[in-house]
């Protein structure tokens, strides 16, 4: 015990010497308004030096072949002007019970996160990796169900922010949530979660977007096991495109109207040239009905040239999310769904049934277009499914009647 306090004393005053350091870098660098930090491993926790130049230096560079050590959280917010050219690793210790009495707090879905990064004009490339070691996480995760699981990167009230260039593996749960962002653009991002033992690399979802305008995300591949792209309340003027995804839950726009007395909204998002593979979903529409839930509006979404390659439901909507029939009878959702474009959509489902377009009763889906669909299913059947709506579009008629409920 006592060896590891002094131990970790001496990891400590080596911290606060290269951050000293950083701060002096950073000072000369002030003079010629140049300021460029380049980071060394500490051997201990390097989230204080990685901090402290964020705080001073306008390019900070974790070179080629450096791993930074973080083993406590980064409060990354407020800043501008900010790059961060990460060339080798940084790798997020997984200190189960310091992460989840420690990692940022997020309220929306009971979240927390490692790295909270915002502000004015942030970049943050260089060809690097960021390592979420969610081995560990999934391992206990399998035994404690209610496991908070920190996401690796949330982008917190980021203006005008670029992500490019970036492997990210093994995140704990997502891996990326904007949160409160504007002009955001995550470019060949390169993502992948894969367990060594038995246990599912749960909640891995490639990004998250909430209460945030204008994203694009492009040029990227993904290989997790949850929604590789998810459009949560109050995503505005998205573009998502040239994506390979595998193994995912699909592009989601929600699920949306869960929480009582809120209304959300999705809007003008254009999901183009996705090639989805071994994934549960294509392109897919959720929002709750039911008692005591909360309302929405989901307008001008277009799910554009998506190839796919084993997915269960290439095409969805699903307008009663987790509601039982009845109950959606009863209390119709009051997300309210228009103009919606499945445009192009082609490959192989893994079953029969390769579209389900299900709203609510009452005339809650309007506007709703299905275009060149050229999706065969397995074994030689292919069904399409569809209940309370009126399509449009020249792949309607591959529907037949909708029922109503
Ligand atoms: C992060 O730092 C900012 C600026 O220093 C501060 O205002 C904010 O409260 C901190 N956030 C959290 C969650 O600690
Ligand atoms: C399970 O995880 C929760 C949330 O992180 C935590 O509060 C609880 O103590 C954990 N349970 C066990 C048995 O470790
Ligand atoms: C994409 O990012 C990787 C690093 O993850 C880099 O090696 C590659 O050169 C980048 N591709 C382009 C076209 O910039
Ligand atoms: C794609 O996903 C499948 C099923 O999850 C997995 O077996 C395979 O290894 C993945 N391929 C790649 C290239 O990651
Ligand atoms: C979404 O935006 C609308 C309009 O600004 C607002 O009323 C609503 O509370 C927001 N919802 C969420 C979940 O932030
Ligand atoms: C959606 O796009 C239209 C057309 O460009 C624009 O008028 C509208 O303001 C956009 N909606 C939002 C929420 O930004
Ligand atoms: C629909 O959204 C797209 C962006 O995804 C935008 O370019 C277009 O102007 C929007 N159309 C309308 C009618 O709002
Ligand atoms: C349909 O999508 C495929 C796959 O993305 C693409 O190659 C093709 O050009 C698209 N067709 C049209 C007419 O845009």
């Amino acid at each position: 015990m006592r060896g590891v306090s002094l131990l970790s004393k001496f990891f400590s005053l080596l911290a606060l010497l290269t951050v000293s350091e950083a701060s002096a870098v950073a000072k000369r660098g002030a003079q010629t308004s140049e300021a460029s930090c380049t980071l060394k491993a500490s051997g201990g926790d390097d989230a204080p030096q990685f901090l402290a130049a964020a705080a001073s230096c306008s390019t900070v560079t974790i070179p080629v072949g450096t791993t930074l050590n973080i083993e406590t959280r980064l409060n990354m917010t407020g800043l501008s002007n900010l790059n961060i050219n990460l060339q080798g690793t940084i790798r997020f210790d997984p200190n189960i019970p310091y992460w989840t009495g420690n990692g940022f707090f997020i309220p929306f879905q009971t979240q927390i996160t490692f790295w909270l990064l915002g502000g004015k004009n942030i970049v943050l490339s260089g060809g690097g990796t960021l390592d979420g070691a969610g081995q560990a996480w999934y391992d206990a995760f399998a035994s404690n169900s209610s496991l908070l699981r920190p996401i690796i990167l949330t982008l917190n009230q980021a203006n005008n922010a670029v992500v490019e260039n970036i492997r990210m593996i093994n995140s704990p749960e997502w891996f990326n949530l904007v949160n409160e962002c504007n002009d955001v653009t995550f470019n060949n991002i390169t993502i992948n979660a894969v367990s060594t033992s038995k246990n599912f690399i749960s909640n891995t979802d490639g990004w998250d977007i909430y209460r945030s305008d204008s994203v694009t995300i492009k040029n990227s591949v993904i290989n997790n096991g949850d929604d590789c792209v998810s459009f949560k309340p109050n995503s505005t003027n998205i573009l998502v495109s040239n994506l390979n995804c595998n193994g995912s839950h699909g592009i989601s726009v929600g699920s949306l109207g869960q929480f009582s007395g809120v209304f959300d909204i999705v809007q003008n998002v254009t999901a183009i040239g996705i090639q989805m593979s071994n994934a549960e979903n294509g392109a897919r529409i959720k929002a709750f009905a039911g008692d005591n839930v909360g309302s929405g509006h989901v307008q001008n979404v277009t799910f554009q040239n998506f190839v796919v390659n084993n997915v269960d439901s290439p095409v969805v909507i699903d307008q009663c999310y987790e509601t039982a029939a009845s109950a959606c009878e009863e209390f119709p959702s009051n997300v309210v769904i228009e103009d919606i474009f499945f445009n192009n959509i082609s490959g192989t489902g893994s079953g029969s049934e390769v579209a389900s377009l299900d709203c609510s009763p009452d005339g809650r889906c309007s506007g709703i277009n299905v275009n060149n669909l050229n999706l065969k299913g397995a074994g030689g059947k292919t069904t399409f499914d569809c209940q309370n709506v009126v399509l449009a579009g020249n792949s309607a008629s591959l529907f037949g009647t909708c029922s109503t409920t």
